[in-house]
């Protein structure tokens, strides 16, 4: 199988400082992650847990206060590994952004610009960041023919984004985001914000765009389980700015390992029987402030399973199997 992304051991902290102090938010702190070719991942974890900011590091989209402390982020582009870390934000507009890697934001929806009709945006968003000399008709004919590819109305293109439903609206990012054909897409909540059969008509468009072959994988991001197991093979779980667990969507779901992913799974797939019976499973606690984390093992505050070891060192990425990953002391 054939990588597409590498992070290796990447720290990215948001830095925030005032006169008499500083302090670090530790968003994303030694995460490792190596998406292949075909792969739909999806990233499931508490608000809170750093999934928007993994994104963004994803991108090197890197802006203050959020910033790059170490660690690789790779990408294989032709054949070849690039260090995005090292490019600049210049060169990853013009060259990685849009083309080999895209992103649909957390609340992309609501930051359409209203006054201009989606046409409109198409042009705009495609010469500012790939081809300020494409002419417009030539923008507009591409855009119908991907909106025909993917059961999209054309009409839609002459509409101003009120007219259009929240659905509707989030598949037209996503159109517009993969009009390039970007190698991996990420999507950061695409689906949190509609009702259940709109989800339904989202996730349909992310796999159209898959399976027509415009996109070779997707990492989704979401709080919610239930839909991510509609779309990915693999779950990664992230809690406190760490992978905690990585493996088969069904097999984590079956199977979940981490104490975390326990109580995660637990708390969003209860069949109703239970929650009838008053017995709503929530994960205890609260996720820990990430300016002070705490020692060794971030969920062990909040684990009825912990071991003396999991308050002074942090766990490593434990092989369960092949494709099953923890990072728990209860296994070593
Ligand atoms: N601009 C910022 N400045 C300072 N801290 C930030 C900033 N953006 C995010 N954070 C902090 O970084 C941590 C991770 O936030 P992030 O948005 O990545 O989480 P998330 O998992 O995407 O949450 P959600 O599910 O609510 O979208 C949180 O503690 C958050 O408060
Ligand atoms: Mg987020």
């Amino acid at each position: 199988m054939s990588h597409i992304l590498k992070l290796e051991n990447v720290r990215a902290y948001y830095v925030i400082k005032n006169r008499s102090s500083a302090k670090e938010v530790k968003a994303v702190d030694n995460v490792s992650l190596t998406i292949d070719e075909s792969e739909i991942v999806g990233i499931v974890g508490e608000s809170g847990c750093g999934k928007s900011t993994l994104t963004n590091v994803i991108l090197m989209n890197i802006k203050p206060p959020l910033r790059f402390i170490s660690g690789k982020v790779i990408l294989w582009k032709d054949g070849e590994p690039i260090e995005l870390n090292k490019l600049s934000r210049d060169s990853l507009k013009k060259e990685i952004w849009g083309r080999e890697i895209s992103i649909v934001p957390q609340f992309a929806m609501n930051a359409l610009v209203p006054t201009y009709k989606v046409k409109r945006i198409i042009t705009d968003i495609y010469k500012s960041h790939y081809e300020t000399s494409s002419d417009e008709e030539h923008i507009i004919n591409m855009a119908t023919k991907r909106f025909n590819d993917l059961g999209l109305p054309e009409k839609v293109l002459n509409m101003y984004p009120f007219e259009l439903s929240g659905g509707m609206k989030q598949r037209v990012i996503i159109a517009i985001a993969t009009l390039m054909n970007p190698k991996l897409l990420v999507a950061d909540e695409p689906t949190s914000a509609l009702d259940v059969i709109t989800q339904k008509m989202v996730l349909k468009t992310l796999l159209d765009i898959y399976h027509k072959g415009f996109i070779k994988s997707i990492i989704f991001v979401s709080h919610d389980i239930a839909s991510v197991r509609q779309i990915a093979t693999r779950l990664v779980v992230m809690y406190a700015g760490k992978i905690v667990e990585d493996g088969p969507v069904e097999e984590i779901i079956r199977n979940p390992m981490h104490p975390y992913t326990k109580y995660l799974i637990r708390s969003v797939l209860t069949p109703e029987r239970t929650t009838k019976r008053g017995e709503i499973v929530t994960v205890p606690g609260f996720p820990p402030d990430l300016s002070n984390p705490p020692s060794g093992c971030r969920f062990h505050p909040r684990c009825n399973y912990k071991l003396s070891k999991c308050v002074s060192d942090e766990p490593p990425m434990l092989r369960v199997n092949d494709k099953h990953f923890v990072a728990c002391w209860l296994y070593s």
